[in-house]
């Protein structure tokens, strides 16, 4: 959306002065003589920002912010003539956010719109990401409809526009990353940088300089100077993830450069400033990591001002039909292709799977089954293995009790396959290659192997079903 800004100004020379200032600076720009005609003009929501007069005969300056500030919650500057200062404070006390002297001075005016720019952003996206949230489920670019998801949501609307230190935890593929970066997006910090680190991904040896940057000759092979992710986050964001697989040494760093805001880069003198938001992840349960040593307790007081728990997939089984349409749609479009629809078959499979990997496993599942059916329904069959198997297992369970295993025991087999009379043997051997399959976790050669075909024969078969 493009900034436009209503001037609301009774002098008709200082009013359009104003608009072709701003649409020199590249905002859009529409006017309004009088306080009246700009409570039509806001009307249609197409302005973003207000900036009146305060002086003006019918509905004042004040009157108009009052009515504004009740129903649309817009940035407003106020312009204050010789001898109108009183009324400018009583501007700000009802909700303007700054005021300016008349005549204008060009300089000053660009610096508060700026000012005000991340605000109203903010309030925008604010509204929108509400209003969606209330219908179906979706946050930015987070997908959930469980109390515990809407939970997440509030805690990141809440804490996003602060500068606070938040940890993020959950286990692997729970969406960490996601909701670092959804935090980083509803901030004011938005237009700058989002640095991502991944602490378990770097030898410790490096880690130092890739956090902090380091000077040349710093060590061998520092042939140049290095900028590190804290310089390069200035004034936006770090995420810095798999916290507690930095190095002991390394955390009592972190921990003095976020208290300080000032470090040097490694073999370095000057003393470097960043203003830097930090957010952090764990897969790792936080109390138990400090237990173990491997996240120092300083630390974690220190980066948990506000933490955020993300529920493992299995304990919020309502998001998988979200989800799952979510991944679908996103890999449809993606692909230039239709989409797929999900037979109830492979959602009650989805519904039953317990997801270890959790969303990231679901998404994975979702591309490759949209890409398998073609456009057509997503069936079981194009679900992984062990995802099908999961509804296989308990539909074969449904229909077989209370077959025994012949064990005398009552169990029941799950290492059968059930074969009804009308099948055809087509259908036999697709379900037995798909449950030797699932068996394998889906290796085709193991697989083979144990249903007595060359691995060749496997691949033609698998490919004739679908698997
Ligand atoms: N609630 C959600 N809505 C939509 N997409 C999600 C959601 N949660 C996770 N995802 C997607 O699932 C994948 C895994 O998420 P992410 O990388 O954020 O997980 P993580 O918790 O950081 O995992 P790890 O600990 O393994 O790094 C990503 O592709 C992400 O976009
Ligand atoms: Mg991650």
């Amino acid at each position: 959306m493009n900034d436009r800004i209503l001037v609301v100004d009774d002098e008709a020379g200082s009013r359009e002065g104003l608009r072709r200032l701003l649409e020199a600076w590249g905002y859009e720009a529409e006017t309004a003589g009088s306080g009246e005609e700009a409570l039509d003009r806001i009307e249609d929501g197409r302005a973003t920002a207000v900036i009146t007069d305060l002086v003006m005969p019918g509905l004042s300056g004040l009157d108009l912010i009052r009515r504004l500030k009740a129903d649309y919650p817009l940035p407003i500057i106020v312009l204050s003539g010789q001898g109108t200062i009183e009324q400018a404070v009583e501007a700000i006390k009802l909700g303007a956010n700054d005021f300016l002297e008349k005549p204008v001075e060009p300089a000053k005016l660009k610096i508060l719109l700026e000012k005000m720019d991340g605000a109203r952003e903010l309030l925008a996206e604010n509204r929108r990401l509400r209003a969606e949230l209330r219908e179906k489920g979706s946050f930015g670019p987070l997908r959930g409809i469980s109390e515990k998801m809407k939970q997440v949501f509030r805690q990141i609307e809440q804490v996003a526009p602060s500068t606070l230190s938040v940890l993020v935890t959950g286990e692997s593929g729970t969406g960490k990353e996601l909701v670092a970066q959804t935090l980083h997006e509803l901030s004011p910090r938005r237009r700058n940088e989002f640095v991502a680190l991944n602490c378990a991904a770097i030898p410790a040896t490096l880690l130092e300089s890739e956090i902090f940057g380091h000077e040349r000759g710093a060590f061998t092979g520092a042939l140049q100077r290095k900028i590190g992710c804290f310089e390069m986050a200035n004034l936006g964001t770090l995420f810095l993830d798999e916290i507690a697989e930095m190095d002991e040494n390394l955390q009592a760093k972190l921990l003095r450069v976020l208290q300080s805001k000032h470090f040097r880069r490694v073999g370095g003198t000057e003393v470097v400033e960043s203003d830097v938001r930090v957010i952090a992840a764990t897969n790792r349960e936080p109390k138990k990591a400090i237990e173990e040593g491997r996240l120092r307790e300083d630390l974690y007081y220190r980066l948990n001002v506000f933490a955020i728990e993300l529920p493992p997939l299995r304990d919020r089984p309502e998001d998988i039909p979200l989800l799952a349409r979510h991944f679908a749609e996103q890999a449809a479009v993606h692909g230039g292709a239709p989409i797929p629809p999900f037979d109830q078959s492979a959602m009650d499979a989805m519904m039953m799977h317990s997801w270890p990997g959790n969303v990231r496993e679901l998404k994975n599942a979702i591309e490759r089954a949209t890409l398998l059916s073609g456009g057509s329904a997503i069936m079981p069959e194009h679900l992984p293995p062990e995802v099908a198997m999961a509804g296989l297992e308990q539909r074969t369970i449904a229909a077989a009790q209370p077959r025994a295993n012949g064990n005398g025991n009552g169990a029941v087999d799950e290492q059968a396959i059930r074969v009804s009379i009308g099948s055809t043997i087509q259908d036999a051997e697709e379900g037995l290659i798909r449950s030797t399959l699932a068996h394998t976790g889906g290796n085709k050669t193991r697989a083979a192997k144990i249903l007595g075909i060359s691995v060749k024969t496997m691949h033609n078969k698998i490919k004739k079903y679908g698997l």
